[in-house]
């Protein structure tokens, strides 16, 4: 038997720690429905995630398929799952559709869906929404129930701990709505905030508008959703404590900032003080970000020192956005989404293909370069860990700026994505990048007072020394860097031509550079 996983907390850093040492989980979300089948699991999914070579993939377990029979539990199909991934020699993440997936009760069971005393939530003008309201108590008892059962069988099964940690519901909050208008929830929406909001906002008091005013709405979901998912993960935890997280649909920033433009109630950074506080059990809480303002989203998420990105866009992009988190920030886990179509050319027979316009994006060279970025993580992972501790790493991501300007010990990097140079003084020829080429994103690492491994892709880099003027800098060396056998060796020495331009391609490059500065 192995020991747990479990998250070790140091100097308000959290490291994911499997068999003893820190572990990034470098993989993907499989799509909604590929692990409610072992053999379509068999034969869609595994071939090609073989291919990517993460360590370790998100898949659901749904509520509605273990327990089809109140208080009668199959786990059949997770079981299988945990089998198919040792086989694999890969660790899972499993994700529990319970009460909420997407906001919705799509995953409970439907002798709960026929049953009108698990009550829905409502809209501001009566409508059922399809979702159970957090304010049936009875509902969050069967989720409790649901769940820790699940986490019971884990414990007993997975003595090899092949499961990594677990994320409760999924986008949780009131979609399209700003609160749930039912009955129960105005009955108390009315009420005066109870006392552990108060406490929490400086003993404010009132009933929730008067003390919230516009945040009023999200405030009161967040309490409502927090305090049900509090007891659902404290009831799994009882059983099984693994490391629980939740995700959610961030708010796109700058659109709106009223809930129900994005999902009220959610664990967003604007609520995550409640949800802090009411739901000690949730260890970490991730963005899906499908929006383009990554650096942004997950930079609001990261400030305790730890990233989990459960979701994002699968395509061309996910190397950029990979290469930047691992260097940014203590990185738990990286996952894009619909990860077994990733590898794949589209398909038009697909059905997904047909209802999600983001499956058009995914194309092999985007799950080969994924692959090259992920091998490139494990093999520098401890050192990029060690650098980013003591300040010798920067990560960069093109997100409509022309370049990004970085100083590490005596040099100023300035890395340019396309287009005209931005600074007026730069020599260097920006090619016009292919059209199906990736964003820029990679990181610089600093391995010695002048030697300095870069590694990404689309973009150019141009190096100048820190003193100005009266200082010149010049490349003692140029290595290209290779990946064999997950191990990083010298390649080419890259003097001549390929020394003249700093250019990071459309495929992961990396190269390692010697420099040196001339006084004039
Ligand atoms: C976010 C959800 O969390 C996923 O389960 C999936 O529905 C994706 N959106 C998009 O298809």
């Amino acid at each position: 038997m192995s020991d747990m996983p479990y998250l070790k907390i140091e100097k308000n850093r959290k490291t994911l720690m499997v068999d003893g040492k820190p572990f990034v989980i470098l993989g993907g979300e499989l799509h909604n429905s590929s692990a409610s089948d072992l053999d379509y699991m068999k034969e869609h999914v595994w071939p090609t995630l073989r291919k990517l070579g993460g360590n370790c993939y998100l898949a659901p377990v749904y509520w509605e398929e273990i327990e089809k029979t109140k208080g009668q539990f199959d786990f059949e199909l997770v079981d299988g799952l945990i089998s198919q991934a040792r086989e694999e020699n890969v660790r899972l993440v499993l994700l529990w559709f319970g009460l909420w997936k997407n906001g919705a009760s799509t995953y409970v069971p439907a002798w709960m869906k026929l049953d009108e005393q698990y009550f829905y939530m409502q809209d501001e003008e009566g409508r059922l929404l399809e979702s159970i309201s957090p304010f049936c108590d009875e509902a969050v008892d069967l989720d409790k129930n649901a769940f820790s059962h699940l986490m019971g069988h884990l414990r007993e099964y997975d003595k090899e701990r092949t499961v990594l940690m677990i994320q409760v519901e999924n986008e949780v909050g009131v979609w399209h709505h700003s609160r749930d208008y039912s009955r129960q929830a105005n009955e108390i929406f009315d009420k005066e905030i109870p006392e552990e909001i108060s406490l929490l906002f400086n003993n404010v008091t009132g009933t929730w508008e008067k003390a919230f005013g516009k945040k009023a709405q999200e405030y009161f979901m967040a309490w409502a959703f927090s305090k049900a998912v509090s007891q659902i993960a404290a009831a799994g935890k009882e059983e099984y404590p693994l490391p629980m997280f939740m995700n959610c649909v961030p708010n796109s920033m700058g659109i709106s900032n009223l809930a129900g433009s994005y999902p009220s109630g959610g664990p967003l950074v604007s609520a995550l003080k409640v949800w802090k506080a009411m739901a000690p059990e949730i260890d970490l809480y991730g963005p899906d970000i499908y929006i383009p303002a990554f650096k942004a989203i997950s930079s609001g998420f990261a400030m305790d020192n730890a990233f989990i990105l459960p979701e994002t866009t699968g395509d061309k992009n996910c190397i950029s956005k990979a290469l930047f988190s691992v260097a940014a920030y203590e990185t738990i886990c990286f996952s894009p989404f619909g990860i077994e179509m990733l590898m794949q050319p589209y398909d038009e027979r697909d059905l997904l293909a047909q209802t999600n316009s983001d499956i058009i994006n995914y194309s092999p060279e985007a799950g080969e370069s994924l692959a090259e970025a992920y091998s490139l993580i494990k093999a520098l992972q401890e050192e990029i860990r060690e650098a980013r501790e003591e300040k010798r790493i920067v990560a960069f991501l093109q997100e409509g700026e022309l370049g990004e300007e970085f100083h590490l010990g005596d040099y100023i990097f300035q890395v340019v994505y396309g287009g005209t140079p931005p600074i007026p003084w730069m020599t260097t020829q920006v090619p016009k990048r292919r059209e199906d080429a990736p964003i820029g994103g990679g990181f610089i690492l600093q391995e010695s007072d002048d030697t300095f491994l870069i590694a990404g892709v689309s973009a150019n880099i141009e190096i100048f020394p820190k003193y100005g003027k009266t200082h010149q800098t010049f490349i003692l060396e140029k290595r290209e860097m290779i990946l064999t056998d997950g191990r990083l060796q010298a390649g080419r020495n890259l003097n001549g031509d390929e020394r003249n331009f700093f250019v990071l391609g459309s495929r992961l490059t990396i190269q390692r550079v010697k420099l040196y500065n001339r006084y004039n």
